[in-house]
């Protein structure tokens, strides 16, 4: 689609990235298709990223070739899968420049990382009364875990305000801090409104504090390099869907010496060294928190999507996205009866929106004819809704395959829907 930019003055962004975005697309089988006979416009990734050939044939590679259960077998096949999912560990490890792969927990996704530091990290801990602060932008699955935590427990949930342009207003976060507060829980980039968090400042301020922090990647990890030594945060969450990799996988990064101090989260096989009926003795890191036979193949995907990442570059990635957003945006701004909903300074490429006189589910359904696929509703973030004063919006996200081309498509289809639902 590049080509087809060529002498558009404000369609040709992608010659001034150093991303092919033709070249990256060519990669992606799924954007050949066609949906209700018009070629996919898929504009949904933060709800799910597509996925590139190259980690559908290291899914499908694994299957096929070295099919097996992985640290437990002597014979050929358990040492290759063994040795694939642990590579997988170590290039999430250097990606998120963690200090050892002991700090790399795989997991079913960002949601289970989250509850598992609920309730091993800190329902150990915790006391009535504690207080546990997270921000009014949060995903559910960084508000009920600690909801449930505080209904266990008596801890309270405490919520840092936002601004009307879905900001966190980090001054009164600070306020909120006191010697009850125990975590502090805040999204990295919000999925509903594409705000990017002051993360390194929030992690500083509750360092400073004494208090420990848990960041929800799953929307900065496609978009942005991720460093948590850096960051500077105790537990970093994401989950490899949203980033190219297959569903049902994550990762919890954890600082080592808290994971060490931490109890097993699950029971069952691999999290133990040894088990008799008087006593059972755990697992090293990070294989205690791994119970069970893992999502073998969903781990050497995610390995593959880190892989994909890197090789394309995160810093092309993202100024390639903060082309297409500055694009949608410009445009959006000029439709009347349009409002935005999330106008941060700094933001992710997501455009939420209302229409007057349109609801965002006919919105999505009547673009869906075009060949447009947008998430519409409360997006898991029902109290950013409740903030802004609506049910729902409609959500056009991008992906590294994006083109401004697909937003002009997107465009003209909006416009459709807006004659037909008038
Ligand atoms: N939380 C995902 C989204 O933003 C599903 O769409």
């Amino acid at each position: 689609m590049a080509a087809k930019l060529e002498g558009r003055k404000i369609d040709d962004h992608s010659e001034t990235s150093s991303l092919d975005v033709e070249r990256v697309r060519a990669e992606f089988p799924i954007l050949s298709r066609e949906v209700h006979g018009k070629p996919l416009v898929y504009l949904d990734s933060a709800a799910s990223a597509q996925r590139p050939q190259s980690v559908i044939d290291a899914v499908s590679g694994f299957y096929s070739r070295y099919n097996a259960n992985v640290h437990r077998g002597v014979h050929q096949l358990s040492v290759e899968a063994s040795e694939a999912f642990e590579q997988s560990r170590s290039t999430v490890r250097r990606h998120l420049n963690a200090e050892s792969d002991r700090e790399i927990v795989f997991t079913r996704g960002t949601t289970e990382a989250v509850n598992l530091v609920a309730q091993s990290f800190l329902r150990p801990k915790i006391q009535p009364g504690d207080e546990i602060l997270i921000t009014h932008m949060e995903h559910h699955s960084n508000i009920v875990p600690w909801q449930l935590l505080c209904e266990q427990t008596g801890a309270v949930l405490k919520v840092a305000p936002i601004n009307r342009r879905g900001e966190l207003l980090v001054d009164e976060l600070e306020a909120l801090i006191n010697e009850r507060t125990r975590l502090i829980g805040i999204v990295h980039v919000s999925n509903a409104l594409g705000t990017v968090n002051p993360v390194a400042e929030v992690c500083r301020i509750a360092r400073e504090h004494g208090v420990a922090t848990l960041v929800d990647g799953a929307q900065a990890t496609p978009h942005v390099d991720v460093d948590v030594q850096a960051l500077g945060c105790d537990f970093y969450c994401l989950s490899a869907h949203k980033m190219y990799g297959p569903t049902g996988v994550g990762v919890l990064y954890g600082r080592e010496a808290l994971l060490e101090a931490m109890p097993p989260w699950q029971g069952g096989g691999e999290m133990i060294t040894r088990v008799s009926f008087d006593e059972t003795t755990y697992n090293d890191l990070p294989h205690k928190f791994e119970a069970g036979t893992p999502n073998i193949a969903g781990v050497i995907g995610m390995g593959e999507a880190f892989r994909f990442i890197q090789r394309t570059g995160i810093e092309a990635i993202a100024r390639h996205e903060a082309q297409l957003l500055a694009y949608a945006t410009e445009r959006m701004e000029a439709i009347d009866g349009l409002t935005i909903i999330g106008t941060a300074e700094q933001k992710g490429p997501v455009v939420s929106f209302t229409l007057e006189g349109a609801h965002p589910n006919d919105i999505g359904t009547i673009v869906d004819h075009f060949g447009v696929a947008i998430r519409t509703g409360h997006h898991c973030a029902m109290p950013v809704m409740q903030f802004f004063e609506v049910p729902a919006t409609a959500r056009i996200s991008f992906g590294v395959y994006n083109t401004t081309d697909e937003i002009d498509v997107f465009l003209d289809a909006l416009g459709k829907a807006r004659e037909m639902l008038a």
